[in-house]
């Protein structure tokens, strides 16, 4: 069983080049099924997450070839099943973009109900109330969602939560439906407005991506298009928080800091200081961090799969502060892992996490409950004193590139291990 060995207390001093946008890798690859050209696409994470779903994407007959370690090139012209069911692809959350992007192109398409990360109840209906809004029937049937059409048709759809999922589902439909749909309250996030740029680059017409309003005029077919994803908004808050935590002086480079607004604005508050120079950030966190309140929100207010990071800061800040989840319902299961390391923190009502300060983590054997928890615990080690031991950490791997590696370029005395006799090694190395 592969795990994290972390020696904490190094500040993280250098300079780290972000990947590209998993969660806008994920509906850019599902939609590029949706001409028979070849799609390229550049800025690809080579993480387990688009893995798995270019893995299911083949099996349906979707002939995908690597070019390097970052640059996929797609074709969907000979898909031969609209079923996707395989093992994997229950695992990640992104399965049902294929949803979107088959019934659009073929007006048919099952695929297995959905995994993820387990951060509470992650509710579909408002994906089957938009595809049906387009006259699509949908129904759920031996675990798998199924979904058909005669003819897609635009329609005036109300989104009752701003979902990430919902909005690129229902454009990636409505892209290739008759007529004009308008989806209101759509969610704003970056990987939203990739993905609606990738498909305005295949020839779709879609505006106001990036606002609660997007219009969308359907079109017969879409064709080919050389696309390059955004880089990764949370790969880059993570960090830009390895840099906080550890006292350290953290260059991350390729970003979009514009992005970054609303971390930036929390490290701030926090004590530490940001430099912005084109596309990188430069953290600088020289004085003590200080204690603040922050609550989870939609784009552009401070995302959830930060949450877990800047807890791990605040945990470690002077005064009390208080943390609201208020995007999914179960997302702060790591808290146990960091109480075994010394934190002070108490979960009220599951979405509110009153933290008080201590001056520091104990090194501890924990496990990464999730994808962005898991990153968050590997932090806390490296900030803590002694050794860290991190099971778990192919929840890391879903949406991490390299990411010990990444770590290790910044000072960090982290290794990945295979077994006991690799930990030994490592704890006699570091002494
Ligand atoms: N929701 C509904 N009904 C729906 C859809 C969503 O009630 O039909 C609720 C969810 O239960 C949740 C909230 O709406 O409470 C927001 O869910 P959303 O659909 O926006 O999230 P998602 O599409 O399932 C994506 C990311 C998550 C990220 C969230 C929020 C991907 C593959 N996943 O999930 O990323 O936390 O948006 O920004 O893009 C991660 O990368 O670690 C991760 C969990």
């Amino acid at each position: 069983m592969e795990q994290y060995a972390i020696k904490g207390g190094n500040p993280l001093v250098g300079e780290v080049e972000i990947g590209g946008a998993k969660n806008a890798a994920l509906p850019v690859l599902a939609a590029s099924v949706m001409t028979d050209e070849t799609v390229y696409i550049d800025n690809v994470p080579d993480v387990r997450d688009t893995k798995v779903l270019l893995q299911s994407m083949e099996s349906i007959g979707v002939q995908v070839r690597h070019d390097g370690r970052h640059k996929v090139v797609v074709n969907g012209g000979q898909i031969h099943s609209l079923v996707v069911e395989d093992e994997n692809i229950k695992k990640i959350r992104a399965s049902y973009y294929l949803l979107g992007a088959l019934l659009g192109k073929y007006k048919y398409a099952e695929v297995a109900l959905p995994g993820g990360c387990d951060i509470g109840c992650r509710a579909i209906d408002q994906h089957i109330k938009g595809f049906r809004a387009l006259g699509a029937e949908v129904v759920i049937e031996h675990g798998l969602i199924k979904t058909k059409a005669e003819h897609l048709t635009g329609s005036h759809i109300y989104m009752d939560i701003s979902s990430v999922g919902a909005t690129i589902n229902v454009m990636m439909a409505a892209t290739l439906a008759e007529g004009r749909t308008i989806i209101e309250n759509a969610a704003k996030e970056p990987h939203v407005v990739d993905l609606a740029n990738f498909l305005n680059s295949m020839g779709a017409d879609i505006k106001g991506a990036g606002t609660d309003v997007i219009r969308i005029r359907g079109v017969s077919k879409l064709h080919g298009s050389d696309y390059t994803i955004i880089p990764d908004q949370i790969e880059a808050g993570t960090f830009m928080f390895a840099a906080a935590v550890t006292k350290g002086d953290v260059v991350v480079k390729n970003v979009i800091p514009k992005h970054l607004e609303s971390i930036g604005a929390k490290l701030l508050e926090i004590g530490c200081e940001i430099k912005e120079e084109d596309d990188c950030l430069r953290v600088v966190a020289s004085k003590p961090l200080m204690h603040t309140h922050v609550k989870t929100l939609p784009y552009p207010g401070f995302p959830t799969d930060m949450q877990p990071q800047i807890t791990v800061a605040l945990a470690l800040s002077r005064g009390t502060s208080i943390v609201t989840e208020s995007i999914f319902e179960n997302r702060f299961k790591y808290v146990d892992e960091l109480i075994k390391m010394g934190a002070n923190i108490k979960v009220e009502g599951g979405d509110t996490a009153i933290i008080e300060g201590v001056p520091g983590y104990t090194g501890a054997h924990i496990a990464a409950p999730d994808l962005r928890a898991g990153a968050a615990l590997v932090l806390a080690g490296l900030a803590g004193e002694g050794i860290t031991v991190v099971d778990d950490i192919h929840y890391i791997a879903r949406g991490y590139e390299d990411f010990h590696l990444k770590l290790q370029g910044l000072g960090a005395q982290i290794e990945l291990v295979n077994s006991d006799r690799e930990l030994q090694k490592f704890k006699l190395k570091v002494g």
